[in-house]
């Protein structure tokens, strides 16, 4: 009977903006009976220059406040937040908690042919060298290659992926791994497959590019359907989007990108109890 209430709670994703809703909407395809309950962390966005430590903290209340949200599933939507500590995370939840760098390195690894592997992120992503550790324990006869865009979040949380500039930016940081002959290149910060067409147009098209959304759903899907927590559907689907920053902003460019009518409401997350504003 309580296994059968647990099921219409929703599934948890965080991120912090809207990189995280690259995930969303790959879930809101592959599980479109799933409520979601999205936070994403603007005032403190970007996380990718900040040091593990403070990232950390910002995602310890992020899960707090999550965990009042009737929720049974947490999707950590953000590399950054994933490379400062996943296994932090897991210690503190009791429900299922993925994050995307895994579902990524498998995705490219289906890909890959000539086992030579790009992967662009933020700064404390690809500093954090936790693609390494994976690409090490799950196929360690993979080179890979690194390179750090911290501009790119940037361009995308305001709205610039049009700009002329942007190609010329994209290119400083993608030639070293055009000319280390890579042939996957996994998109290590969920914000980067809003700009998929400059990234791909600078690879060329023999590259393949690898967003963990899609992989990342999929697991999700699996760890619900083993443990029995798929939704059964028939009931109106709530999804709830909060934003520790402005919420008309957010609400706009989460309308674009998930094409779907979106109303974020912003939470201050400082004070000891969250603070609906
Ligand atoms: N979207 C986040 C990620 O996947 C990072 C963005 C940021 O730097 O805040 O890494």
């Amino acid at each position: 009977m309580l296994r059968a209430l647990e099921r219409y709670k929703g599934v948890a994703l965080f991120d912090s903006g809207v990189g995280g809703l690259t995930v969303a909407g790959e879930i809101m395809r592959q599980l479109p009976f799933e409520p979601l309950v999205y936070f994403g962390d603007t005032a403190n966005m970007p996380y990718g220059p900040r040091p593990a430590w403070q990232v950390r903290s910002f995602v310890y209340r992020i899960i707090d406040f999550l965990l009042t949200q009737q929720i049974k599933m947490i999707i950590v939507a953000c590399n950054a937040a994933t490379a400062a500590g996943l296994e932090y995370y897991r210690e503190r939840v009791k429900l299922p908690l993925l994050g995307v760098i895994e579902p990524g390195v498998r995705a490219a690894l289906a890909q890959t042919r000539n086992g030579r592997v790009g992967v662009i992120g933020t700064s404390g992503t690809i500093q954090s060298g936790a693609y390494q550790q994976v690409f090490q324990r799950l196929a360690p006869h993979i080179t890979l290659f690194s390179q750090a865009c911290p501009l790119f979040v940037l361009i995308v949380e305001n709205e610039l992926t049009r700009s002329p500039e942007v190609y010329g930016i994209a290119e400083e940081y993608l030639s070293p791994l055009k000319q280390a002959g890579v042939d996957t290149l996994i998109l290590g910060c969920t914000h980067y497959p809003l700009l998929v067409e400059v990234i791909g147009a600078v690879m060329g098209p023999e590259v393949k590019l690898i967003s963990s959304a899609a992989e990342t759903a999929r697991e999700a899907r699996r760890i619900l359907t083993e443990m029995d927590l798929l939704h059964p559907g028939g009931d109106a689907l709530l999804h709830r989007f909060y934003v520790s920053g402005p919420a008309k902003k957010f609400s706009a460019a989460a309308v674009k990108l998930l094409e779907k009518e979106v109303k974020a409401f912003q939470v201050i997350l400082d004070n000891e109890a969250p603070l609906l504003v």
